[in-house]
């Protein structure tokens, strides 16, 4: 069955497409969009083609290692999966599918504050490699509460997204009809009725909610979720807050969507573990950097004082060996395993693990790179 899946969608690219044939189009847009006229979305991927490395040969026969560790843990690649919040909009239980890959793949699983299932029901399939992300909640009971759920579920790794000051404006998203909270228009049902496996999973599981945040809501229908994420989850991150996250979550801190040099430096200051460059997918800041572009100012002002992290931009192995060759120590996809559950469902999240780890073995053999640590020594060209 894998081989099958492989014949016919041998790249993430051949995912994205079927994920745009099966999800209605506001679903899709939801998904696949960046902001204002996606120019940073496109930029990461460009400045990713646009970074060769040198091969060298005459290695005889070898089998790439991809093994690693992070934070003290073994994972049996240097990639996972970024946080994406909504989820169940794109494929209904897309969150187990996902936590279930990370598990049998031995794959970090990034949990979103703003997923639509729970750290309770998320946190024991995950095996021990789930990771929790924290859009912070302006109460700080609720945020206290908050990690302690994720902390008891087994969440080992806290990510706190730095980069959304603001709701995005999502040009694409809009133009799409995607509402918060949604409205049915006779439109939105002719849309759903042209992708018949997406709506009849979605009546079967329901529509999609924030499972994670409804105990902390009075009220349970969505306009009371969708004002309590507006007014309640909005712009109240700065060094004090983050202070106080590092006082109360005792695992390791990564400090999500950085991209200044400086920042970096004050957020390991104040005690994270580890920076992840990121530009949230091209989806806040169209004017932002390519994040691969900042990635070695950033590996340069850090050093070996904390793990570097990254993503935006990642479709391959291939780019994932850019990364590390530039100085990242782990990195993440967001839309890569989304577009793999909305075009193939339950096999999606497992497909891409599997894509990306055969793609990266590939291109080190290619490279000539037996370890991770000769492919982070390896020429870059620019
Ligand atoms: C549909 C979607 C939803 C996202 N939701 C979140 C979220 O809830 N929290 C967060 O920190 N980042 C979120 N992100 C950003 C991702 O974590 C990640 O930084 C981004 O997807 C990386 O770029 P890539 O999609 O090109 O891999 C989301 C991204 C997408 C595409």
């Amino acid at each position: 069955m894998s081989s099958e899946l492989m014949n016919r969608y041998p790249r993430v690219a051949d995912l994205r497409h079927r994920a745009r044939q099966r999800i209605p189009y506001f679903a899709w847009e939801y998904l696949d969009s960046g902001t204002g006229v996606d120019q940073c979305m496109q930029r990461n991927e460009e400045a990713l083609a646009a970074i060769t490395l040198d091969p060298q040969f005459m290695k005889g026969v070898f089998t790439p290692d991809l093994t690693t560790k992070l934070f003290g843990v073994p994972y049996a690649a240097p990639f996972g999966m970024s946080p994406v919040g909504l989820t169940a909009l794109m494929w209904p239980r897309a969150e187990q599918i996902l936590a279930r890959t990370a598990a049998k793949h031995r794959l970090p699983y990034t949990l979103s504050t703003a997923a639509t299932e729970s750290p309770e029901t998320i946190g024991p399939l995950t095996d021990g490699m789930g990771w929790f992300q924290l859009y912070p909640p302006r109460n700080v009971e609720i945020r206290r509460d908050l990690l302690q759920r994720a902390s008891a579920e087994g969440f080992t790794t806290l990510l706190v997204t730095a980069d959304v000051p603001a709701a995005g404006r999502r040009e694409r998203q809009v133009r799409a009809g995607v509402r918060v909270p949604p409205r049915i228009t006779p439109l939105m049902l002719w849309r759903c009725l042209l992708r018949p496996a997406w709506s009849w999973a979605t009546l079967v599981a329901g529509s999609p909610r924030f499972r994670g945040l409804e105990k902390y809501v009075d009220g349970q229908d969505m306009q009371d979720m969708f004002s309590f994420l507006g007014t309640e989850l909005g712009g109240s991150l700065d060094w004090e807050y983050l202070q106080g996250v590092r006082q109360e979550w005792d695992g390791p801190l990564v400090l999500k969507g950085v991209l200044d040099p400086a920042e970096a430096e004050r957020a390991v200051a104040i005690g994270c573990d580890g920076i992840m460059v990121s530009n949230h997918g091209g989806r806040q800041f169209d004017g932002a950097p390519a994040t691969i572009t900042v990635l070695p100012h950033i590996v340069e002002a850090i050093g070996n004082r904390a793990t570097i992290l990254f993503d935006s931009g990642v479709r391959g192995g291939l780019d994932i060996a850019r990364a590390l060759a530039l100085g990242a120590d782990f990195v993440l996809l967001g839309r890569a395993f989304m577009y793999g559950v909305a075009a193939l469902g339950r096999a999606g999240g497992d497909h891409v693990a599997e894509i990306l780890k055969t793609d990266l073995e590939n291109n080190m053999t290619q490279l000539g790179c037996g370890t991770l640590a000769e492919l982070r020594q390896r020429r870059v060209r620019r």
